[in-house]
C-alpha cells in the first residue's frame, strides 16, 4: 500500500501535491478533477490505487494493475500560460528525468509525451484543459508511470515495460512520485521564464527526431521525416521538400 507520510516527506513543492487525495479506486483521476476543480485548490493531486475507466490519449483505456503503479492527476488552475503543449512536454520531462534520477536508467521520449525505455513504454500522459473565454480555466495533467507491474496484456500499440521489468528491483512508488512533482513544479517555472529550455531538453531526449516515420492522424496515415518540433511543441514533418505541421497523432518509426 502507498505510505503517504513516506511520499510527503520527499516532497519539495510549494504547490504541487501540498493538497493530496488518496483513493483506493476511482473512475478515473482525470475525470475526477475535471468534476471537482472548482473546490480544490491549484496544484492539488488526486492519486489512485486503481482506476476503473483509466484513460489514454485517443479514447484508449489506460489499464493499470491496482497497487503496483501510480496513476494521478494534477490540477493546474492558476497562472496558466498559454503555450499548453509546452506543459504537456515539460511533464514528460519531469516523469523521464525522475527515472533517471532514481533509477540510473536511460529513457527516450516519444511525441508528445511517451517515455520510453529500450523503446518500450513505461509512461503515458493525458492533458485536458477548459477555457472560459480566450483563457484558459484549468489545466488536468493525468500520469500513468508503470512501476512495479511485470506482466501486461498483449494487444497494445507499443510494448509496455515497467521500472521493476527494466531495473530488476522493486521500485518505491512514493519516492518517484515526490521526485516527479519536485521536477514537475521546477520545470513549470521553465515554461515561462525559459520555454526554449524545455524545447532543447526534450530535443536532446527524443531519439526519433530525423527518423523516417509513420504518422496516424485518426484514419489517415502520413509518412515522412521527423524533422523537429516547432517553439510551440508541435510536430514538424518533412514530406518531400515540404514542411509540415502536425498537431496530433501516433508516430511510429519505419
Ligand atoms: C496515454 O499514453 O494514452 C495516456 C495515458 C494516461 C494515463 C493516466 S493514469 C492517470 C490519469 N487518469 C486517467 O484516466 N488517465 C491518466
Amino acid at each position: 500500500m502507498f505510505n503517504i507520510e513516506n511520499f510527503d516527506i520527499k516532497l519539495d513543492t510549494k504547490f504541487i501535491g501540498r493538497n493530496f487525495i488518496y483513493t483506493e479506486s476511482i473512475d478515473s483521476t482525470n475525470t475526477y478533477l475535471m468534476q471537482n476543480f472548482n473546490n480544490l485548490p491549484h496544484g492539488t493531486v488526486v492519486f489512485s490505487e486503481f482506476q476503473e475507466a483509466g484513460k489514454g490519449r485517443l479514447k484508449r483505456t489506460w489499464f493499470s494493475e491496482k497497487g503496483l503503479n501510480l496513476t494521478f492527476s494534477i490540477l493546474l488552475k492558476e497562472n496558466l500560460s498559454s503555450n499548453i503543449n509546452l506543459i504537456n512536454l515539460a511533464a514528460s520531462l519531469a516523469v523521464s528525468s525522475s527515472i533517471e534520477n532514481l533509477y540510473q536508467i536511460k529513457t527516450e521520449l516519444k511525441w508528445h509525451n511517451d517515455v520510453l525505455i529500450n523503446k518500450k513504454k513505461v509512461s503515458g500522459i493525458l492533458l485536458n484543459s477548459t477555457s472560459k473565454g480566450s483563457e484558459l480555466e484549468k489545466i488536468i495533467i493525468g500520469i500513468g508511470i508503470n512501476v512495479n507491474q511485470t506482466k501486461f496484456p498483449t494487444d497494445y500499440k507499443i510494448r509496455p515495460t515497467s521500472i521493476k521489468y527494466e531495473h530488476r528491483k522493486e521500485a518505491k512508488r512514493e519516492r518517484l512520485l515526490s521526485e516527479a512533482l519536485n521536477v514537475f513544479e521546477k520545470l513549470l517555472i521553465t515554461v515561462k521564464k525559459n520555454p526554449k529550455e524545455i524545447l532543447e531538453d526534450w530535443r536532446e531526449k527524443c531519439k526519433m527526431i530525423g527518423e523516417h516515420i509513420t504518422i496516424e492522424i485518426g484514419d489517415d496515415k502520413k509518412y515522412g521525416i521527423f524533422y523537429d518540433i516547432d517553439a510551440n511543441g508541435y510536430m514538424i514533418l518533412k514530406v518531400g521538400e515540404n514542411l509540415e505541421k502536425i498537431t496530433s497523432g501516433d508516430i511510429t518509426i519505419r
